[in-house]
């Protein structure tokens, strides 16, 4: 589904921001990337989504080479990005209308997606009004609107509190499980990539190349309950990831 070959981006001539990455991701598989900070994670992230060229190197999505931005492969940020001026359902709507999709449609569709995450009776609220989780969740919504088959996560919940983060992480796993979608999810949180994820692609500091790659699927059924964080085994995960990455940020 996703395959990414030799990757390498060089910013400016000579600060190497992604080493050399290889990696194959199976199609609907829920893949999250840990690394140390500046090890180019969201330079890789934004290479999948065809923002920014390799320097070497190719990706391949669903055998297609990535040459361009495309809605097939929706991306959710940090901050998320809403039009203020626009409310939250024209917002959802915003990208469906880009893409040409019908009035009728693109009202049934957002009507939808505004029920899947949670925002029901916040169509007509503007992005101001609304926690940052609410305007994360519509945000995810809106990416979702578009039904793209690649979904790609740039710590999407690192400016959320603890509790919001849990609940939003849970929301995903929901959604994710109805749509099938294949995600790639960027965070430095251990935690949250052992409760997401199926694989755990570590990827060593600058300049970064694959470091490991942890199955979690084998240890952990879908769908995920949330005291799974409370059993050994990710206890034990938990560790082994952290020696990784400590490793990484001292050698
Ligand atoms: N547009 C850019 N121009 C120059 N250097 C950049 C640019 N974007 C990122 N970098 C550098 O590339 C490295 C990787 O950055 P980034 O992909 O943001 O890492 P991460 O998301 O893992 O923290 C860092 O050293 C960063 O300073
Ligand atoms: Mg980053």
């Amino acid at each position: 589904m996703i395959e990414i070959d030799s990757v390498r981006k060089v910013y400016n001539e000579d600060v190497v921001a992604v080493g050399d990455v290889s990696l194959t991701i199976e199609e609907g598989d829920f893949v999250s990337v840990l690394g140390p900070s500046g090890c180019g994670k969201s330079t890789l992230l934004f290479m999948l989504g065809g923002f920014i060229e390799p320097t070497s190197g190719t990706i391949t999505v669903n055998g297609e080479q990535v040459t361009s931005p495309d809605p097939s492969r929706g991306m959710v940020f940090q901050e998320s990005v809403l039009f203020p001026w626009m409310t939250i359902k024209e917002n959802i709507t915003w990208g469906m209308k880009v893409l040409g999709v019908g009035e009728e449609e693109r009202e049934r569709e957002a009507e939808e997606y505004i029920e899947m995450i949670g925002l029901s009776g916040f169509e007509d609220a503007y992005p101001n009004s609304l926690s940052g989780g609410m305007k994360q969740r519509a945000a995810m919504a809106r990416v979702l609107a578009v039904n793209p088959s690649v979904l790609l996560m740039d710590e999407p919940f690192g400016a959320l509190d603890a509790q919001t983060r849990e609940m939003m992480q849970h929301e995903l796993l929901d959604i994710w499980s109805q749509t099938g979608q294949t995600c790639m999810f960027v965070t430095h949180s251990i935690d949250e990539a052992l409760y997401l994820s199926d694989k755990i692609v570590v990827l060593s500091s600058r300049p970064s190349s694959v470091e490991s790659i942890i199955d979690v699927s084998e240890h952990f059924e879908r769908p995920r309950e949330s005291d799974i964080r409370e059993t050994e085994t990710f206890t034990e995960l938990r560790q082994q990831l952290w020696g990784m990455i400590q490793e990484e940020v001292t050698v």
